[in-house]
């Protein structure tokens, strides 16, 4: 894990926060007001994008970055996808820190890693600082 800044981040590691950024702001968060954006980058250079979809019923909200890995692999079935960048805004204002994803978030990407045998980057966005994981066993130890 390696903590940098934006303005300190390759080209396509800045492109792919941009596009979780963008796609932000299409969150449907109207209990929250935590609106989170993600997306996702195939091997291929494809870029797939997503955000929170909350619901009254609150165990039935999903996280911005399973919206977008689990449609990336239901639509790209044969694709590795090898990144993921996270963004979060609150208050009309994008968080400082990094938004890390939550536990069953984590495990997800742990299945698509192993699915595709293939290393998912995780991008974390933050104003002031960006986090950096190469791997998601980073993330999440031990996975099941
Ligand atoms: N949320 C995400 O979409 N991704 C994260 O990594 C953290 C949390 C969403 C879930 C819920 O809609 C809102 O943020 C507040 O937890």
């Amino acid at each position: 894990m390696r903590e940098t800044t934006y303005q300190l981040l390759s080209h396509t590691e800045s492109n792919l926060i941009d596009a979780a950024k963008k796609a932000s702001c299409q969150a449907y968060a109207p209990y929250s007001h935590f609106m989170v954006g993600s997306a996702v980058l195939l091997q291929d250079g494809t870029i797939i994008t997503g955000n929170n979809q909350e619901n009254k019923a609150y165990g039935s909200c999903v996280c911005a970055e399973r919206v977008a890995l689990l449609y990336a692999t239901a639509n790209y079935a044969h694709t590795p996808p090898v990144a993921i960048a996270i963004a979060a805004c609150y208050n009309g204002q994008f968080t400082k820190q990094p938004v890390t994803p939550c536990g069953e978030c984590r495990q997800v990407l742990a299945e698509m890693q192993a699915r595709f045998n293939t290393p998912i980057r995780v991008l974390m966005y933050g104003e002031d600082v960006c986090c950096i994981a190469n791997d998601i066993s980073e993330l999440l130890p031990l996975a099941f």
